[in-house]
């Protein structure tokens, strides 16, 4: 290579075959120049592939699949909070604290996974199991205060619930 030469690097084989086959069964539903549509599942799918986190690489690795700026796939991944940008725990439990969370007592909840776990919203436990994230409603208020943990919504929480909820994951 002559100096002053950039040497483009794929980062493709960041995807894994099985996350392909799922983006392209996502990419195949929408017209073939509108593959931008595919791009939050796409996200989804690498982030899970990536112990739940998105790494930069793997956010230009999604770029170059669907063939986008960059920009476009970042743009993406720092405006929703269902991306993570840096390492999580094994179980994210994501409260929500929103109006009606808070007003059936989210904060009795908060209060008793920082308790129980030692973190903080925003933390992760030092052995690298539980991550506590705070979150906007998440259209389940009719069984407020309610987490997520992965793609299980748990409602009508109390400080009981939650330890029986926790104490049953592995
Ligand atoms: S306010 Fe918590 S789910 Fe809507």
């Amino acid at each position: 290579m002559m100096a002053g030469q950039k040497k483009t690097q794929t980062k493709l084989g960041l995807i894994s075959e099985a996350s392909r086959a799922e983006i392209d069964r996502w990419i195949a539903k929408y017209p073939p120049e509108q593959k931008r549509s595919a791009v939050m599942a796409a996200l989804r799918i690498v982030q899970d592939q990536n112990k739940g986190y998105l790494s930069n690489d793997l956010q230009d690795a999604v770029a170059e699949y669907l063939q986008l700026p960059p920009i476009v796939v970042y743009e993406v991944a720092t405006f929703y909070s269902m991306y993570e940008l840096e390492a999580v725990g094994k179980h994210k439990i994501c409260v929500c604290t929103n109006i009606s969370c808070m007003l059936r007592g989210s904060d009795e909840i908060v209060a008793h996974l920082n308790k129980r776990l030692g973190i903080k919203l925003g933390e992760t436990t030092k052995d690298g199991r539980f991550t506590l994230k705070e979150v906007e409603c998440l259209g389940a208020c009719v069984e407020a205060p309610m987490f997520q943990i992965a793609d299980k919504y748990h409602g009508n929480l109390t400080p009981k619930t939650v330890d029986e909820i926790l104490d049953g994951l592995d």
